[in-house]
């Protein structure tokens, strides 16, 4: 059966703001260390201790914004640990992750040059859960105070002369859990507090970013919306895809077809979260002024056999590819109040883009998916009118396909498209309206093994290709997606 869909392009909604397509690093198992930072003195080529074949990778990505140094992380990070000369920076145990001990190499000097190389803005997460305010206040005063001040004068004796340009800030992390297993009254007063005194100095505009509910905790949304609203420019969210439970979960290897139907489910539900979430947003601020920050997503599954637990190692398949492609489509579709999105986590880490062993590097296919869907960065969203088939297992229902378009300001379109179902394919048939575009290309990512994925080994098992299977014809334009497929077509 051909489905018909319409792509009403003379009706933009809003713009895809390009920090949907963030990122989050965290002191946590190989991602910082090993993974982004090796130091000056590795035998794996770097730049000032990071290292090079990672920063070409993601360059690649256009990241345009990228979340530190946590998550559970940040709640007992004391910055003042990570400044000065390397080897005189105070030891600690990570207690979150691994009881490893953390040498504080990597630091904020060392973030704000990561940064550089990416070309990406900063997010900077503050310590509420174990810090103090006068903390979190020197750190912004550490960072963006320009001229003589305690601070600014501290960041020059380390070799920082200028202030760095910071503009998001994150007041504590899941400070209903690991942040300080607070409630909800308790931790907007906080909020109020601490963020009195991330000051803005000179030019430097703090977007402050207010710590956010746990998957459907919608008490949590209201509570801050109502007691701290009007202090913060952004709220996050935290969810996770989870086959299984929080206390069962599954392997990233090894599944069959009803984990794979249960995953693209727990996916997909975070169209659900975000409509909820936004509703009661809504009724607080009416106009949209704060921004929905999705600041933690992403496949959580056990991790590798033989690895540490509590690194949170975990491989990437094609699964995982299709899990990033449906929720790339649900923050664009949701662009109005979505202002940012950050998967967890950029290397090695969870739904990793990019998997490091020793000085070997391999790309996931989290990665190809946001390579295909960069291009929507900052379009305009599109209007998609249609009813999907469905994708049915155990009496269940899903719709089968996952759609979102845009328009760049040269006026190409570009439609992204999941086929979720792991054995049927879907022939589309897409009325464009109010475009004069006379042709279509497209990319793919798909393979006939659903727990496909790169190895060390072999790390082009899952990568993308040519879409050879769309035509336009009179402003009609047919396409045959194979099943469990991400393809991102442009109309010029
Ligand atoms: O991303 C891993 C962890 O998940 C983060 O540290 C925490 O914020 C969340 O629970």
């Amino acid at each position: 059966m051909t489905v018909k869909m319409r792509i009403l392009s003379d009706l933009p909604k809003s713009t895809i703001n390009k920090n949907i397509y963030g990122h989050f690093a965290e002191h946590l198992g190989r991602c910082i260390y090993e993974g982004i930072w090796v130091g000056e003195d590795s035998p794996i080529p770097n730049t000032d201790g990071i290292r090079n074949d990672v920063i070409a990778a993601l360059r690649k990505l256009d990241i345009p914004v990228l979340r530190w140094p946590g998550g559970c992380f940040a709640d007992e990070y004391h910055w003042k640990d990570g400044i000065g000369l390397p080897e005189t920076r105070k030891r600690m145990i990570n207690t979150h992750w691994g009881g490893v001990v953390e040498n504080n190499h990597f630091g904020t000097h060392e973030f704000f040059r990561l940064c550089e190389l990416l070309e990406c803005e900063p997010y900077i997460c503050g310590n509420v859960g174990s810090g103090t305010v006068q903390e979190m206040s020197e750190w912004v005063e550490y960072m963006t105070f320009d001229g003589e001040s305690p601070m600014a004068g501290l960041r020059a004796e380390n070799g920082r002369e200028q202030p760095w340009a910071l503009k998001y800030f994150g007041v504590g992390n899941e400070n209903w859990g690991c942040g300080g297993n607070m409630r909800p009254e308790y931790y907007a007063d906080l909020y109020r507090q601490y963020q009195t005194y991330a000051r803005n100095y000179g030019d430097n505009k703090l977007y402050k970013i207010a710590g956010g509910a746990n998957v459907d905790d919608y008490n949590w949304t209201e509570v801050l919306m109502r007691e701290a609203g009007r202090f913060m420019d952004g709220l996050s969210l935290h969810s996770y895809t989870i086959p299984g439970s929080w206390e069962e979960k599954r392997y990233a290897l090894g599944f069959d077809q009803g984990e794979w139907f249960e995953t693209m489910k727990k996916s997909l539900h975070m169209d659900e979260l975000i409509t909820r979430h936004s509703a009661i947003m809504d009724k607080y601020d009416p106009e949209q002024r704060v921004g929905l920050i999705i600041d933690e997503w992403g496949t959580w599954f056990l991790s590798e056999p033989g690895t540490n637990p509590g690194f949170l190692y975990q491989q990437n398949t094609l699964r995982d590819g299709l899990v990033a492609g449906i929720h790339l489509n649900i923050f664009q579709n949701h662009s109005k109040r979505v202002q940012m999105a950050n998967i967890a986590q950029m290397v090695n880490v969870l739904q990793a883009l990019i998997l490091t062993e020793g000085d070997k590097m391999l790309l996931t296919p989290t990665y190809h998916v946001f390579e295909m869907y960069k291009v929507h960065q900052d379009n305009e969203l599109l209007e998609v009118a249609f009813e999907s088939p469905v994708y049915s297992m155990g009496g269940e229902s899903l719709p089968q396909v996952s759609v979102s378009a845009s328009r760049d300001a040269a006026g190409k379109i570009y439609i992204s498209l999941c086929n979720i179902s792991h054995a049927d394919s879907a022939s589309l048939s897409i009325e464009m309206i109010g475009t004069s575009a006379g042709s279509v290309s497209g990319q793919i990512l798909t393979h006939s093994d659903l727990n496909a994925h790169n190895t060390f080994e072999a790390p082009e098992t899952v990568g993308t290709a040519p879409f050879t299977e769309a035509a336009l014809k009179d402003g009609v334009l047919d396409c045959q997606l194979p099943p469990a497929s991400v393809v991102v077509l442009t109309l010029e």
